[in-house]
């Protein structure tokens, strides 16, 4: 069987040169924005972005703080960031390759850690979630930002299928509830959750990913079949100006190191 990192570096391999497209909700400033604010940053601290991809997160911290480091297994992604953040003449971000799940930095290094849209393409978040807590300095923060399933879950089944369709590597977005428990059993106290709606371009969705036709086609159904009023999905469909549309909730869970 295909070790699950070989899918996530073969997708962002592929994704890395479109991954900061316009249109694409990832990219949008005013959501980078929203979550910088929710971090509680400080100029002085040292910041750690796990999967941080080309680290738009990251260039969105760097003026806060005094240093980001944008950690991450797809070597193309981060060649895109790291051109990024010099064409944007940010000096304190350093990019490395690495793994969420064996982080290459002693105990207590950093004073928050962040991740970004990275828990819903690990197998068990658990393992990353907890070397996160490890890195952290005690009384510094970890930041879980991601995408949430449906509470229903039937509607989380097939909401976590269709995202799967899109993306193999896509394993599972947790519940809210769910990722405040990893968060906890990983040794948090969680001091703050904040939720909301993001409406996304069914088309610019899917041609980041750039699935095959037969999964095109199958989104596109299912999601058309729901708008007629047929099975539900969890994706929340609907029409805007014609173009097909639907609906995400993220969240961002801020946790405490005691
Ligand atoms: C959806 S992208 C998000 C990138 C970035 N955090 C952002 O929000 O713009 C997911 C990223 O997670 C990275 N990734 C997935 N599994 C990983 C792992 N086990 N260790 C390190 N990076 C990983 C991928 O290479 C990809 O760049």
């Amino acid at each position: 069987m295909e070790d699950h990192r070989q899918v996530v570096r073969r997708q962002f391999r592929k994704q890395a040169h479109r991954f900061e497209g316009k249109g694409l909700t990832l990219s949008s400033q005013e959501y980078l924005q929203w979550m910088a604010d929710n971090l509680d940053l400080q100029p002085h601290f040292d910041v750690l972005d796990v999967a941080a991809g080309t680290g738009l997160l990251s260039r969105a911290m760097a003026p806060h703080v005094a240093r980001v480091v944008a950690l991450d297994l797809t070597p193309e992604m981060l060649l895109q960031g790291r051109s990024q953040a010099k064409h944007d003449g940010l000096t304190n971000i350093v990019f490395v390759q690495g793994l969420a799940e064996d982080l290459p930095y002693p105990n207590d290094s950093f004073n928050r850690v962040v991740s970004r849209f990275s828990i819903h393409h690990f197998e068990d978040p658990q393992i990353q979630v907890k070397e996160m807590v490890r890195v952290c300095r005690p009384g510094g923060k970890v930041a879980i930002i991601d995408l949430v399933s449906p509470d229903d879950g039937t509607l989380a089944a097939t909401y976590n299928r269709l995202e799967r369709l899109r993306d193999p590597s896509h394993t599972r977005a947790l519940l809210a509830g769910e990722l405040r428990s990893v968060m906890q059993t990983a040794g948090l106290e969680i001091v703050h959750t904040v939720s909301r709606e993001v409406e996304v371009n069914v088309t610019r969705w899917m041609d980041l990913t750039a699935p095959g036709p037969k999964m095109w086609r199958t989104i596109l159904e299912e999601l058309t079949e729901e708008l007629k009023g047929g099975r539900i999905t969890g994706m929340r469909p609907f029409m805007r100006d014609n173009e097909l549309m639907f609906i995400q909730t993220w969240v961002i869970v801020v946790g405490v190191k005691r």
